[in-house]
């Protein structure tokens, strides 16, 4: 398959991430609103350490990190430098940081955080197993973790997301459409569920709940899980 950018992330394109973060910006009420912020913060409340510091991989435009007011300290990490702009232009506050890093080399201190999360990031990595050990590296031992990414087991539903599809044996690369945006270049590398929850496994993060939600055509398209370092 030819690869249609230089890059392994298509978000460090500005045009890219400019629509991703409209998409996020314009849409209200939906899957993030009514599952995932909800979740994120049920887990935020099982973190009992009053001056807690929750890190965010692969944070975007930084949305998520209005979600951890309350419960101590944000720092997101992130790539796109367009990104890392607009989310210190929207969500700029005392407890929140938003710094440039890439997820295979978090520019954090080892064992430092009390809890990591990571929502839609791991299915475009190429090395989701260097990305987990580093998060591990991060969190300091008994922290908590919560990863949302897709359900592989619906690759297929996702697939009518695309236009322009590519596919291969690992990933599939085309346009994916976005709520109030315009179609954008998006990877998607084919993680079965087992693999990304072995991978955390072998680097000490201990799975103790798995939920899946979104439905589309009678199949979920996000896994979210959450546990513990050992
Ligand atoms: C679908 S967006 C999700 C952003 C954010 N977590 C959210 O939920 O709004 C995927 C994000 O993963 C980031 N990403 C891709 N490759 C990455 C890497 N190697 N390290 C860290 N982040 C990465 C992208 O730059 C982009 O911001």
């Amino acid at each position: 398959m030819s690869k249609r950018f230089d890059a392994e992330n298509p978000f460090t394109d500005e045009a890219i991430a400019k629509q991703w973060a409209t998409s996020v910006e314009v849409e209200s009420g939906n899957w993030r609103d009514k599952v995932l912020y909800p979740e994120m913060r049920r887990w935020l409340a099982g973190i009992v350490e009053p001056k807690a510091i929750i890190l965010d991989v692969g944070s975007g435009q930084g949305r998520g990190s209005t979600e951890i007011d309350g419960y101590g300290t944000y720092i997101g990490v992130e790539p796109s430098e367009f990104l890392v702009n607009r989310a210190k232009e929207m969500y700029s506050a005392p407890n929140r940081s938003f710094i440039i890093g890439n997820a295979y080399e978090l520019p954090i201190d080892s064992e430092s955080v009390d809890g990591v999360i990571s929502v839609n990031v791991l299915f475009h990595l190429a090395n989701l197993e260097t990305a987990v050990k580093e998060m591990s590296r991060a969190l300091k031992r008994g922290g908590s973790f919560f990863v949302n990414t897709t359900n592989n087991d619906s690759v297929e539903v996702w697939k009518t997301l695309y236009t322009d599809l590519v596919v291969n044996e690992t990933m599939m690369q085309g346009n994916i459409r976005l709520p109030g945006a315009e179609p954008a270049l998006n990877t998607f590398y084919f993680q079965p569920n087992k693999l990304v929850i072995d991978a955390l496994e072998k680097h000490g993060l201990h799975t103790e709940k798995i939920s899946y939600s979104c439905v589309k055509d009678g199949k979920t398209l996000f896994i979210t899980i959450e546990g513990k370092k050992a």
